[in-house]
């Protein structure tokens, strides 16, 4: 069975082909990271509008790439939430056009299941059950995961994602959108223990977590900096971004071991875009327990993970009808 994906719900654009057969065959993605730095994050209507212009090349390219006509499709997926409202709509109108001009079935998709499923499609994949970490700019979740569409949630951010503080920490020390890929760079020039940060919530006695009052703490240190010197020399820069970092990792990383003492499951899937952070998969791989990474260009947003987790929901097929986007819209 053929499943073409399509991803619109924030700043890529992405499709993509999965065979239930031979796997991945055909993963397109354009990036609209660039023309959104200029502005500091992401703007809602321009990531509409490029959403727009692209997918229709995308789609074609990816048709080619895969060497598969459209008339050979058994479904289209697509991400109807949660996301931007105005970006998950062009995907999810041109997905059901398409689906309606060539009389196919659609699979809504919840982009979160897309990110969670993600790490089977690398060749090396985990079997149910496992706990999951969900780690991406909207979202910080872990999760008991024993099927596909049997997830239970353990416990997630009670504020920031960790990668929203990952952004807004790099933003607040200068750096461009999105700060946290560069902000982690940044980190690995830093010198060890010259920065601490707080650990929210490390004795909550739960898995929850929080991360907004870390870059209130960064704040403060930067501002400290700022009186004794002048200015944050790049040293500096570096030492507390190795700081920052570290703080949430350590987070992240304890109240996984929490989660995996709690259901006795020894298979970790790490997911979403702060799954790509060095330092977390470092840590993580030292953990006594199975541990799965998407490949890193998996690990943020793209068509790939959505076509993945339509061929998963296959049976969920339905005709095109009315349709809706679900900007708000809770996995479980
Ligand atoms: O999963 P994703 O592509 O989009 C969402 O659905 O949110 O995740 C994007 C997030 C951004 O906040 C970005 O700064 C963060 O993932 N990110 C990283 C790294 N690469 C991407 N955070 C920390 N370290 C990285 N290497
Ligand atoms: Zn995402």
């Amino acid at each position: 069975m053929l499943v073409l994906g399509i991803e619109s719900s924030c700043d890529e654009t992405g499709v993509a082909i999965y065979d239930t057969e031979r796997g991945l065959i055909g993963n397109q993605l354009h990036t609209q990271i660039a023309m959104h730095a200029q502005y500091g994050g992401v703007v809602p209507e321009l990531a509409s509008r490029d959403h727009i212009h692209r997918l229709v090349p995308l789609t074609r390219a990816c048709l080619d790439e895969a060497h598969v006509d459209l008339q050979d499709l058994d479904a289209i997926a697509y991400t109807q939430g949660p996301g931007l409202g105005g970006a998950l709509l062009t995907g999810t109108s041109f997905a059901n056009a398409l689906a309606f001009a060539n009389d196919k079935p659609v699979i809504p998709v919840h982009h979160l299941e897309g990110h969670l499923l993600s790490p089977m499609l690398a060749e090396d994949k985990p079997e149910f059950p496992f706990v999951a970490l969900l780690v991406s700019g909207g979202h910080t979740q872990i999760m008991a995961v024993t099927g596909v569409g049997k997830y239970e949630l353990l416990g997630e951010s009670i504020d920031d994602a960790a990668g929203e503080a990952f952004d807004k920490t790099g933003k607040l020390l200068g750096l461009p959108y999105p700060g946290g890929a560069k902000l982690s760079q940044l980190a690995k020039l830093g010198v060890a223990g010259r920065f601490e940060f707080p650990r929210p919530m490390l004795h909550s006695h739960d898995l929850n977590m929080s991360f907004s009052g870390l870059k209130t703490a960064v704040l403060t240190a930067v501002n400290k900096v700022k009186e004794a010197h002048g200015t944050v020399d790049e040293q500096t820069r570096n030492d507390i971004c190795l700081g920052f970092q570290d703080a949430v990792v350590d987070v992240l990383s304890r109240k996984v071991q929490d989660a995996l003492k709690q259901t006795g499951f020894n298979s970790l899937v790490v997911a979403g875009g702060v799954g790509a952070n060095w330092k977390l998969r470092e840590r993580l791989n030292q953990l006594k327990v199975r541990v799965f990474f998407p490949p890193l260009s998996l690990c943020t947003d793209n068509g790939a993970m959505i076509a993945f987790a339509g061929a998963m929901h296959l049976q969920d097929a339905r005709a095109v009808g009315a349709f809706d986007v679900k900007p708000r819209w809770p996995l479980i």
